[in-house]
């Protein structure tokens, strides 16, 4: 039975954020091997980087559609692509993969359009593939065991949301000019720079650990200077009428990446820190608080066999990342072995979560520049 799969990267060069850590986590499970690539645009870089990652130099594409079009004409072609490069280019390079055969993992926010993604998810389902958008923070075991208990009604009815994603890394740019990085860039960020680089970020998790949709957003945007949104303040109301409040923010001041999820029902309340992602806190409403650990004894076997380091020793991002990879990969190994993936196979977020990120961008700004109008999803 074949239990390897192969895989290319678009953008992940050594000096990206986020795309070396997809084959970081993707390596953690050694199930899937880096054969081909499209690095970087800048040719230099992207040879240096392919040499680096000891991929065969006939496989590092100076162009994603030339890799799309080579590996789907090999026998020993790539099984899935993942695509770690800005925003504005996440609908084409997920487009060409997606019409040349190759299943798809594209980062967030999916696209730009909401007709974009539709279009997206219908091609890959006429042909079969898998097409998984990279949301990180549900893949870590706590997430899971949060989401988990949510189903087992732990804290009864969820009757509210509090959540917020905080980074101060452009406070010291109040006021001033739009500088060269991509995300302030309407061209290549989108119509959104917090929204859809962090908010997104929330509205999926939120999503994913209560099952609950947003039925509703009012949002206000600071700008402070630059083109795009860094200070979001929104309030949500959900298909159960429960009501909510989001903060997403790169201006606040002492958070390096404080992300941070509150869950309130009728029983009980849970809450979760992303800078402390093994941890989980428990406030039943007839007993005393208790903080979950990851990988501990007292969870069922499902929570407990999420865990992949011993107890004490701190996961974090990668391995956040690596579980979604393992299912990802698993459901591929499967397919390809004429095998159908489980139910637990299958948890990963998808181009449809992808789609809905899309529809929280648009409603939030669309609020946001109607003078914090409620909008509907
Ligand atoms: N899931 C997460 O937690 C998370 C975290 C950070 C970034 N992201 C997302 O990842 C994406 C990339 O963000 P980043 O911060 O890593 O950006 P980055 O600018 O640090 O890196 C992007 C890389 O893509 C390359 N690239 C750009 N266009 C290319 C093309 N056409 N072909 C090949 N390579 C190309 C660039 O040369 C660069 O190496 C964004 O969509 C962002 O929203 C997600």
């Amino acid at each position: 039975m074949n239990r390897k799969i192969k895989y290319g990267l678009i953008g992940g060069s050594t000096e990206s954020s986020i795309g070396r850590k997809h084959k970081n986590a993707i390596n953690f499970d050694e199930r899937a091997e880096l054969v081909a690539g499209c690095f970087s645009r800048n040719g230099d870089t992207n040879k240096a980087v392919g040499d680096y990652y000891n991929v065969e130099p006939d496989r590092v594409y100076g162009d994603y559609r030339e890799m799309a079009e080579k590996e789907a004409a090999r026998k020993d072609g790539i099984d899935f692509v993942s695509i770690t490069t800005p925003n504005f280019t996440h609908f084409e390079i997920a487009r060409e993969f997606l019409l040349n055969g190759i299943n798809v993992v594209c980062e967030k926010p999916l696209c730009f359009e909401v007709d974009q993604a539709e279009e997206l998810i219908k091609l890959a389902k006429e042909k079969d593939l898998v097409f998984a958008v990279t949301y990180t923070y549900p893949g870590y075991a706590v997430v899971k065991v949060m989401k988990e208990m949510i189903e087992e009604g732990k804290i009864g009815k969820v009757i509210n949301v509090d959540a917020e994603y905080l980074q101060d890394s452009m406070l010291d740019q109040i006021g001033a000019t739009d500088g060269s990085i991509w995300r302030e860039d309407p061209k290549q960020a989108g119509i959104s720079h917090v929204f859809g680089d962090i908010g997104t970020h929330i509205e999926y998790f939120v999503r994913y650990v209560t099952g609950l949709h947003i039925k509703k957003i009012c949002a206000i945007s600071d700008k402070f200077g630059h083109k795009l949104d860094i200070n979001d303040n929104m309030l949500l109301e959900f298909d159960n009428g429960a009501h909510g409040t989001y903060w997403a923010s790169k201006v606040a001041a002492g958070y390096l990446n404080g992300f941070t999820v509150r869950i309130f029902g009728d029983k009980g309340a849970l809450e979760w820190h992303q800078q402390t992602p093994d941890y989980l806190k428990y406030t039943p409403v007839d007993a005393p608080i208790q903080i979950i650990s990851r990988g501990a004894e007292y969870l069922t076997e499902k929570s407990a066999n999420l865990s992949r380091l011993p107890v004490g020793h701190p996961e974090g991002l990668t391995i956040a990342f690596a579980n979604h990879y393992r299912n990802i990969i698993t459901t591929l190994i499967k397919k390809k072995n004429g095998e159908k993936p489980t139910a637990a196979d299958l948890d990963f977020p998808t181009g449809e979560d992808g789609l809905e990120g899309i529809r929280f961008i648009n409603a939030a700004v669309k609020s946001a520049d109607s003078g914090s109008t409620w909008v509907e999803m």
